[in-house]
C-alpha cells in the first residue's frame, strides 16, 4: 500500500470534524487540508478558519458554494419534481455529491491521494461521498474515522477530545446533541427522542419555519417566473439561483410551509425518522408543477412521473455522478425546453397553493375545452367512437364473467 501523504477533509468546524482532524494528523501523520463549503447552512464560516489553524492547519479551504448548489444540483433535480418515497425533497443527498466534487478537485489540485468525511457508518451520507468520489476519480482513496477507529460511544469521543485539548462547547457535554444538517434547501434533524416515531417532535427541532398555527392570518401571494423548467424571478424580480431560494425559504418559513415529519427507509437498510423544512423547495416543487401543468404535454408529463421515484432514489442512494441518472437528466431536460411562464401561489398557514398560471407557450385551449359552443373544430361523434372502441374489451371480458 502506498503511505498517504496528504489527506482533503471535508471539515465543519464542528466538535466532530474537530476531532476527526486531529485523528488523521495522528493516525497518518501526514499534512491534512481542510475543504469548509458555504452552502448556505447559515454558520460564521470564518470562525471555521481560526479553529483549523490552530489545529495546525496550513491550507485552509472556505468556498462559497451557494450559486453551484442551488444552479447546478437543486435545480437540475427540481425539473424532475423529485421526492423520495413520496415526500423527501432530498436536501441532504443532493448536497453531497457536490461536496464530493469539491474534494476532488483540491485533491488532484495539491496532489493529494485521499479525501476523509465525517460520516457515520450507519447512514446515506457516506455512500454519497464515496460513491461520487468512486465516479469522478478512482484513484483516490476515501478514508471514513467513524468507521475505522476504536471510538465507539459519545463518552469516549469527549474523552478523545479532551486528550487532545479539543475545546467542547458547553451544549456538546452532556448528552448527544441533535444531528442537523443544514444548507439552502433544507435543515434535516435526527436523532435524540426523534428515534422514537412514537413521541411527537419537540417545537424547539425547527429552526427555520414557524409553526403553521402561528403563521399569520392574512395569506400571502407569490409569482414564480420560470424559464426552460427553472425558477428564474419572484414577483417580476429575476434573481440568481441562490438568492431566490434565499428568499423563498424567508417566505415560506414565515407561513410555516414546507415541514415533514418523516420515516424513511436508509439505503444502507434501516428505517430512520427524521424533521425536514424546506420552505423555499416546496413552494418552488409546487409552482413547477403548476408551470408544467400547462405546459407539457399529457404523455410527457406522465413519463416524467414514471421515471421520477427511480431518478429520485438515485439521488438518495448516492448515484448522482452514475451514468443511469445522466441518461434520466438528458430526458428530463428536454422535457423542460417550454416549461416557461408564471405561477402565482397562496402562501396560508402551513400551504403553498397554486391559484394561478400563465405560459406563453402554453398547451391550454379554453377553446378545446369549454362547456360552451366553440370555434375549434371538435366533433363529439368522434368522443362516442372513441368510447366504444376503448370498451371494446371491457364489453368481451364483462359477457364472459357472466357466464
Ligand atoms: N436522512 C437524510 C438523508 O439521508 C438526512 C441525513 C443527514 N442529516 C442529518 N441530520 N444528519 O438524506
Amino acid at each position: 500500500m502506498t503511505k498517504i501523504e496528504k489527506i482533503v477533509l471535508s471539515y465543519s468546524g464542528g466538535l466532530d470534524t474537530s476531532i476527526i482532524l486531529k485523528w488523521l494528523q495522528e493516525t497518518y501523520g501526514c499534512e491534512v487540508v481542510t475543504f469548509t463549503a458555504d452552502l448556505g447552512q447559515g454558520e460564521e464560516l470564518e470562525a471555521v478558519r481560526a479553529k483549523a489553524e490552530m489545529s495546525g492547519v496550513k491550507d485552509i479551504r472556505i468556498v462559497d458554494l451557494r450559486q453551484e448548489f442551488v444552479r447546478d444540483f437543486v435545480f437540475p433535480m427540481l425539473r424532475a419534481n423529485a421526492l423520495y418515497e413520496g415526500q423527501y425533497l432530498l436536501g441532504s443527498s443532493i448536497a453531497r455529491p457536490l461536496i464530493a466534487k469539491h474534494l476532488v478537485g483540491i485533491a488532484q489540485e495539491v496532489g493529494a491521494h485521499a479525501v476523509a468525511h465525517g460520516a457515520t457508518g450507519k447512514g446515506n451520507d457516506q455512500l454519497r461521498f464515496e460513491l461520487a468520489v468512486n465516479a469522478l476519480d478512482p484513484s483516490i482513496k476515501v478514508i471514513a474515522p467513524w468507521r475505522q477507529w476504536n471510538i465507539r460511544s459519545r463518552m469516549q469521543l469527549l474523552e478523545y477530545a479532551e486528550k487532545h485539548r479539543i475545546p467542547v462547547p458547553s451544549d456538546k457535554r452532556g448528552e448527544a446533541p441533535f444531528s442537523i444538517d443544514a444548507n439552502l434547501l433544507h435543515t434535516s434533524t435526527e436523532g435524540k427522542s426523534l428515534e422514537n416515531p412514537a413521541e411527537v417532535a419537540p417545537d424547539h427541532v425547527y429552526q427555520r419555519t414557524v409553526d403553521p398555527v402561528d403563521a399569520p392570518d392574512t395569506p400571502e401571494i407569490a409569482t414564480i417566473g420560470f424559464e426552460r423548467g427553472d425558477p428564474v424571478s419572484v414577483n417580476g424580480k429575476t434573481m440568481t439561483p441562490a438568492a431566490l431560494l434565499t428568499g423563498l425559504n424567508g417566505l415560506g418559513g414565515r407561513h410555516g410551509v414546507g415541514r415533514l415529519d418523516l420515516v424513511e427507509n436508509r439505503f444502507i437498510g434501516m428505517k430512520s425518522r427524521g424533521i425536514y423544512e424546506t420552505p423555499g423547495g416546496t413552494i418552488l416543487l409546487t409552482a413547477h408543477r403548476g408551470i408544467e401543468s400547462i405546459t407539457l404535454d399529457r404523455a410527457a408529463a406522465h413519463l416524467k412521473d414514471e421515471i421520477m421515484p427511480r431518478y429520485a432514489e438515485l439521488i438518495y442512494n448516492g448515484f448522482w455522478f452514475a451514468p443511469e441518472r445522466e441518461m434520466l437528466q438528458a430526458l428530463i431536460d428536454q422535457s423542460q425546453a417550454f416549461v416557461s411562464g408564471e405561477v402565482t401561489l397562496r402562501l396560508y398557514k402551513g400551504s403553498a397553493s397554486v391559484i394561478s398560471r400563465t405560459s406563453p407557450c402554453s398547451l391550454y385551449s379554453a377553446d378545446l375545452v369549454t362547456f360552451e359552443e366553440s370555434a375549434i373544430a371538435y366533433d363529439h361523434h368522434d368522443a362516442e367512437g372513441f368510447i366504444r372502441l376503448n370498451g371494446l374489451r371491457l364489453r368481451s371480458w364483462a359477457a364472459r364473467n357472466r357466464r
